[in-house]
């Protein structure tokens, strides 16, 4: 039996719900890797998951990404071998602990020219601008692409990304203070969403033509302006709800649009199976290879700190990816 020290929540609400406990973590199952882990990822899914707004059955871990090394194998794990470094985004809920068991198809190896910290920091969120940028709406050179909070974990990399594919990319940020993040990460423009007038400041940036694609995680206080900004048949990226949940439309709206496409996408059912989520990465490795994806470590945090990285993050106090040490 080893010990690990882990997050556990037998509430859900603000940040003070989060705790950490001693666990005893039995031998990996057949199937199973037990891994000690090196480095987590905060992901705001961990926000909507911890306050309720995507409710979890009590009581629970907490998280979904984490990078660490192989310490014992489960009956029949064949394609790990114990020193492996190795990282998942969808193992099941309770990334924040020292340690745990995850089943061996969930995992995928780190690149050796990828550090522990670097791989927290990128995989989901990468993850995620592969869909994004590959699947949802291919971006291509010359499109017209808008991401919203390009200051953030996913912004940055989306914004980078749809850049080296050779769009003009305006990103949107919900202060001052992070204009520089944003532009750095590779945005041609930078739009304040704070202000009233942001749909007429794109609008302005783009010398007066709208976007291919809209990706927007930010949804209660972007989601109407959004559709004003997409060309006519562009695609709407509904991807998040930092903000809160996107207003209810009628379908006609997107007529009077000019024929848009409207999607609610998610990184899990684009992974849903070991040979996609194997796929998928080995895009994001290409990627970030070609240089396509920058890493931006905006905040390092212990795992004793999880509940402050969750302020942090709800403060919108951070620019780039957070990543937590056990
Ligand atoms: N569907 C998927 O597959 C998927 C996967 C990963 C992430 N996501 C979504 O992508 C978004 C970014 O995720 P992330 O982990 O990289 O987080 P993040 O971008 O580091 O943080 C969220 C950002 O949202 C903006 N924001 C706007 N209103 C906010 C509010 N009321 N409270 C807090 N933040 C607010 C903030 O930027 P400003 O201060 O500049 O406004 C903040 O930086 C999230 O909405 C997340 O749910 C979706």
């Amino acid at each position: 039996m080893t010990t690990a020290r882990v997050v556990s929540l037998s509430e859900l609400g603000s940040a003070d719900v989060i705790k950490l406990i001693d666990k005893e973590l039995p031998s990996p199952a057949k199937g199973e890797v037990q891994i000690r882990q090196t480095a987590i990822g905060f992901n705001f899914i961990d926000v909507y998951q911890r306050s309720g707004v995507y409710p979890l059955d009590l009581p629970t871990g907490l998280g979904h990404e984490a990078v660490g090394v192989v310490k014992a194998l489960g009956e029949g794990v064949s394609n790990f071998k114990i020193g492996d470094r190795v990282m998942y985004i969808n193992a099941g809920i309770g990334a924040y602990a020292s340690a745990r068991n995850v089943p061996a198809d969930k995992l995928v190896p780190v690149p050796d020219q990828i550090s522990d910290e670097v791989a927290a920091a990128v995989f989901f969120k990468a993850m995620t601008a592969q869909y994004l940028v590959q699947k949802t709406y291919q971006v291509k050179a010359g499109d017209i692409v808008l991401v919203h909070a390009a200051a953030g974990g996913v912004g940055q990399i989306l914004a980078g990304w749809a850049k080296a594919l050779g769009a003009f990319v305006v990103g949107t940020v919900g202060s001052p203070t992070k204009f520089a993040a944003a532009k750095e990460a590779g945005c041609d423009a930078v739009i304040d969403y704070s202000k009233p007038n942001w749909v007429e400041e794109f609008i302005k940036a783009t010398g007066g033509k709208k976007a291919n694609v809209v990706y927007d995680s930010v949804a209660k206080d972007t989601f109407l302006g959004s559709l004003d900004c997409t060309a006519p048949f562009g695609t709407v990226a509904l991807f998040g709800g930092a903000s809160g949940p996107a207003p209810e439309i009628q379908p006609e709206i997107l007529n009077k649009k000019g024929c848009l496409f409207l999607t609610r996408p998610s990184v899990f059912p684009h992974n849903a199976t070991p040979a996609l989520l194997q796929e998928n990465a080995r895009a994001v490795f290409d990627a970030i290879a070609k240089g396509y994806v920058k890493v931006q470590i905006g905040a390092k945090f212990s795992l004793e700190q999880a509940a402050d990285v969750h302020r942090a993050a709800e403060g919108r106090k951070v620019s780039g990816a957070i990543i937590m040490i056990p």
